[in-house]
This record gives structure tokens, C-alpha cells and sequence, in this order.
């Protein structure tokens, strides 16, 4: 099998699934107990139509936009994925070298495999890289950590707030965790905290704070200058108090379908989200962003995605799938397919640029509405 066969970001998945090994792949593609919304994610998305205008001139079309300020060369970025070197050697920073051959930014994780100096090292200069941050029930160490990522030049903390418990994934429990990977992992070792039985999950989320509450956002704030946006906010009640709590932004994100079942794909929760944001005073696209992921597999996804209000998306498996497949340069093939969707899709949409898509050109009748 040859990268250059592959055609779409499902292709990709079918390859990982033949090169990894069993404990990883059950890790990575394990959804939480029935895996009703892991299987929802995408189809969620076929559940909307789209709309085009025609006799628009679509010459020229231009995926580029930015994310909190930051140029990117499509409105799609690394979700924070942990364990990286189950599918490459190199792990996070072969993710980190394709985001920037591919000129998008990546958000890297608080349970990597590979160190955070080797993270960090990877970027090229002047990259641009996002952290992701699980909250230690040992303060100190999350400070100590915002604070180092800041110093380097890390430039927004994307806190999840879906994960107060790690949901159950079954294929993944099945596995005893028998490799160990990450620094935070070693140090909560030490302390005797790793519980080993239960798959890799379990193995290395115990530190993770179960207590952390709204309250609590005010000591981030005190304590970086980062933009600090929400990662897994899935109504708009949340997405509300996020805004009226200072965050720079949230992602609507059920985590790719490995936390709570049930909790509906991001693309649903976004109509409701974006009419309950812009009731709010104080709101404005260009000061609170709105992120989705969770099943993004094709460029229309992307579109749709944009259409309803979204600055950008985020993708976690097709980033480890494609490394699993055929390394840095899947990743990069992976992206450059999502480019190639969305600018033919942006073209027979009638929407030269980024800018010009809109609610007008999605219908989403079929969605479920809260109100
Ligand atoms: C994740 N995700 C995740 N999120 C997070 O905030 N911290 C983490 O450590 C991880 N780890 C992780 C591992 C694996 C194997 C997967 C598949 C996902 C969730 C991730 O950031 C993102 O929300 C979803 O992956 C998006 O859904 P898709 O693109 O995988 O469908």
C-alpha cells in the first residue's frame, strides 16, 4: 500500500487498523460503552444538506484563515490527542513537522509520549503550537506546566472540561496497560498512583481533577496571559458561561465519542450554541471562537461546520491514523486531501473564500433542536 493511493481520511483508517498493533488500535479507536456517538460524530454531518449558489466566479479559491489571530492554511487544526508514539517513533513531534509542512497549527497534549522539551523542540521557528491541559489535582504541577509552555512560547491553553472521569472504553479496558510512555505518567508512578489493570485509559488519567469548577477558571487567569478556551463544552448554557467567564473561546467536543455517551455530535450542539452567543451582550465572533470536532472526515464537514458558525474544526484520529499509516508524510497527504475537499467543495458552493460561507448554505432541518 502506497500513500499515494489514498483517497479519503476513511482510507487512512483502514491502513492504521492493519499496521498497529492490537493494544494500540484498541486504544485509538475505542469510543465509551456503546459507542452510539462515536458512530454519531460523522453521521451527524450527513444529516445535513447543503445549498448552493451558482454563477459566483470561483476562479480562485482560498482556504486560508486564522485561528485566535494565528494564519492557517485551512480552518483545521491537530486536536490534542495523547500517546502519539503508539502510532510513530516520533510520536507528537512527527504530528508537530506535518502541521507545519501543511501550515496548520497543532495543539499538543498533556499525556504525550514524547517529553515536553521534545514537543517543543520539534517546531520549526516562528510555528505556532497550542497546549492542551488535563488539570492536576496537584496544582503546583499544572501551574509549573502553564508556566513553562507560556515561557516558550506556546500561545493559547485549551483546558478540557469533559473528562472530571475518564469514560469507559471497552475494547481499550480489555488490554492490560503494559507499556508506559509519558513523563506525567512516570512522576504519578512514582507516587503510586498508576493503576495498570484497566487499559491504558485508566492507566494514565489518574491525576486528572474530578473537583475542578467554574470557580476555579479565575486562578488561570490570575496565573497566565495565555487565552484560555474550553475544550468539550457541549450546550449552550456552558458555551454561555464561558463567554461571561473571560475564555478566548470553547470547543464543542464530546471528546471523539470516548466520554460520555449519548452526549450529541459537536456539529449538533452548534445551532443552539451560536443563537443562545448571540443574544449575549458581550459577544462577538472576533473575541469568543467557536471550534468543533468530533467526526470530521470530509471537507463538506469542514463547510458545514464554518456554515453554522465555527472559526475552525478540529481532527484527533485522522492525525494518528494517517502516522500509524505511513507516518509524517500520511499526515501530510491526510491534510492536503482535506484541502483538496474543501476547495472543491467551497467552489461548487459558491464560496471563494472562507468569508463567504454562511447559514444560508446549509439546511438543518434534520438536526435535533434543543429549543
Ligand atoms: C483523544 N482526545 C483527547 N482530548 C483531550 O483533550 N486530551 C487527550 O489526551 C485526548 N486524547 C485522545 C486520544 C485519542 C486516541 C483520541 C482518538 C482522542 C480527543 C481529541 O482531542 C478530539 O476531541 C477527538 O479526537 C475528535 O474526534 P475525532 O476527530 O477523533 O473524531
Amino acid at each position: 500500500l502506497d500513500v499515494s493511493q489514498m483517497l479519503n481520511a476513511f482510507d487512512f483508517e483502514q491502513v492504521a487498523k492493519l499496521k498497529m498493533n492490537k493494544e494500540g488500535w484498541a486504544y485509538y479507536s475505542s469510543g465509551s460503552d456503546d459507542e452510539i456517538t462515536l458512530r454519531e460524530n460523522h453521521n451527524a454531518f450527513q444529516r445535513i444538506w447543503l445549498r448552493p449558489r451558482v454563477l459566483v466566479d470561483v476562479a480562485k479559491i482560498d482556504l486560508s484563515s486564522q485561528i485566535l489571530g494565528f494564519d492557517t492554511s485551512i480552518p483545521l487544526y491537530i486536536s490534542a490527542t495523547a500517546l502519539g508514539r503508539l502510532a510513530h517513533p516520533d510520536g507528537e513531534q512527527a504530528l508537530c513537522r506535518a502541521a507545519h509542512a501543511s501550515g496548520i497549527i497543532q495543539m499538543i497534549p498533556t499525556l504525550s509520549s514524547c517529553s515536553v522539551d521534545e514537543m517543543l523542540d520539534a517546531r520549526a521557528d516562528g510555528q505556532i503550537v497550542f497546549s492542551q491541559l488535563y488539570v492536576n489535582q496537584n496544582r503546583q504541577r499544572t501551574l509549573e506546566y502553564i508556566q513553562r509552555i507560556e515561557a516558550e512560547g506556546v500561545r493559547a491553553l485549551f483546558i478540557t472540561v469533559d473528562a472530571p472521569q475518564l469514560g469507559r472504553r471497552e475494547k481499550d479496558m480489555r488490554n492490560k496497560f503494559s507499556k508506559q510512555g509519558t513523563s506525567i505518567q512516570k512522576a504519578d508512578e512514582t507516587e503510586g498512583k498508576v493503576n495498570r489493570d484497566q487499559g491504558v485509559t485508566r492507566a494514565i488519567s489518574s491525576f486528572i481533577d474530578p473537583s475542578l469548577k467554574w470557580e476555579d477558571l479565575q486562578w488561570f487567569f490570575e496565573n497566565t496571559k495565555l487565552p484560555i478556551i474550553l475544550k468539550g463544552v457541549q450546550c449552550a448554557e456552558d458555551a454561555v458561561l464561558a463567554l461571561r467567564y473571560g475564555c478566548a473561546g470553547i470547543v464543542l467536543s464530546n471528546h471523539g465519542g470516548r466520554q460520555l455517551d449519548l452526549a450529541r455530535s459537536g456539529i449538533e450542539v452548534l445551532p443552539e450554541v451560536m443563537a443562545a452567543l448571540r443574544k449575549e451582550p458581550g459577544y462577538s465572533k472576533q473575541h469568543f471562537e467557536v471550534y468543533v470536532d468530533g467526526g470530521i472526515r470530509r471537507g463538506a464537514d469542514i463547510f458545514k461546520a464554518l456554515a453554522l458558525g465555527a472559526t475552525a474544526v478540529g481532527i484527533g484520529r485522522p492525525s494518528i491514523y494517517s502516522l500509524a499509516a505511513f507516518g509524517p508524510e500520511g499526515v501530510e497527504r491526510m491534510i492536503e486531501i482535506f484541502k483538496d475537499e474543501l476547495e472543491m467543495c467551497m467552489r461548487l458552493m459558491g464560496t471563494p473564500s472562507v468569508a463567504h460561507i454562511c447559514e444560508e448554505h446549509v439546511i438543518t432541518r434534520n438536526l435535533a433542536d434543543h429549543f
